[in-house]
């Protein structure tokens, strides 16, 4: 037996080798990524990855822990701040503005769940079909966290709150428990983790009070206060290693 089995044939594969590459997308020093190989928590193309491997981050599918580590270039997550006014689709009969007109045409993405056509604030687009899975998936929970302006300058009663909190009855059932806070005046922050249609504002309307202005400012780690609305940006390697890291925690609950 070789003293190093796993370094066998792994040198057969052309490329750059695997623990180089997850070291440059932030996974930690080489010796970091040694281990996460050899703690087989690493694959290649969906096989076990070991240690020695090379790996072409131009074709080859990385994951840690079961999440994409955004390895390929063929795949781009941009962070928008979506305007009011810009519709959720990639096409719109009535020639209205789409959040696909807002970032460039090539690759094709998509929006990774919506915002309504009045609705404001974060939205990510991209063309990872797994991650957009993920974060779309009820069953995942991801906290989705919006500023609620409310018409005139209610301060919400300690029942209202109370209701929002522990959850109010639609047509399509109650909604799950949720974060509410009274911020200002007139400003409310609610944090949810469901994404049903047109959810927020339905549960408003359900304590008697109406949405003035809806702005999505977080959706799980990520956020961004400085982003003008219509404007997009790439998500950095940070936010990207941030939601893998959310994704495989999610996957060993
Ligand atoms: N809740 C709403 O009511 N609208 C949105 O766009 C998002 C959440």
């Amino acid at each position: 037996m070789p003293d190093h089995p796993q370094h066998e044939d792994a040198e057969l594969h052309e490329g750059e080798r695997l623990q180089k590459i997850l070291a440059a997308l932030g996974w930690g020093s080489r010796r970091v990524c040694e281990d996460l190989i050899i703690e087989e928590r690493v694959t290649v193309n969906n096989e076990i990855a070991i240690l020695g491997r090379r790996v072409d981050p131009l074709v080859d599918l990385i994951c840690v822990d079961g999440a994409p580590v955004g390895a390929r270039p063929d795949f781009v997550y941009y962070l928008l701040n979506k305007p009011q006014g810009v519709i959720c689709s990639a096409s719109d009969p009535q020639g209205r503005e789409t959040v696909i007109d807002l970032v460039p045409s090539e690759p094709r993405v998509f929006s990774v769940g919506r915002l309504d056509f009045d609705t404001e604030g974060l939205l990510l687009l991209t063309n990872d079909g797994v991650l957009t899975q993920f974060l779309t998936h009820p069953s995942q929970g991801v906290e989705k966290e919006y500023l609620v302006m409310l018409y005139g300058s209610p301060r919400l009663s300690d029942k209202a709150l109370r209701k929002l909190r522990i959850g109010v009855e639609l047509e399509d059932g109650v909604t799950a428990p949720a974060k509410v806070s009274q911020r200002s005046d007139n400003t409310v922050t609610v944090v949810i983790h469901e994404g049903r249609n047109r959810q927020v504002r339905r549960m408003f309307e359900a304590i008697g009070e109406e949405v003035e202005r809806l702005v999505r400012v977080r959706i799980g780690p990520l956020m961004d206060s400085k982003l003008k609305p219509g404007v997009w940006r790439d998500l950095t390697l940070a936010e990207r290693k941030s939601l893998s890291e959310f994704m495989s925690k999610s996957s060993r609950r």
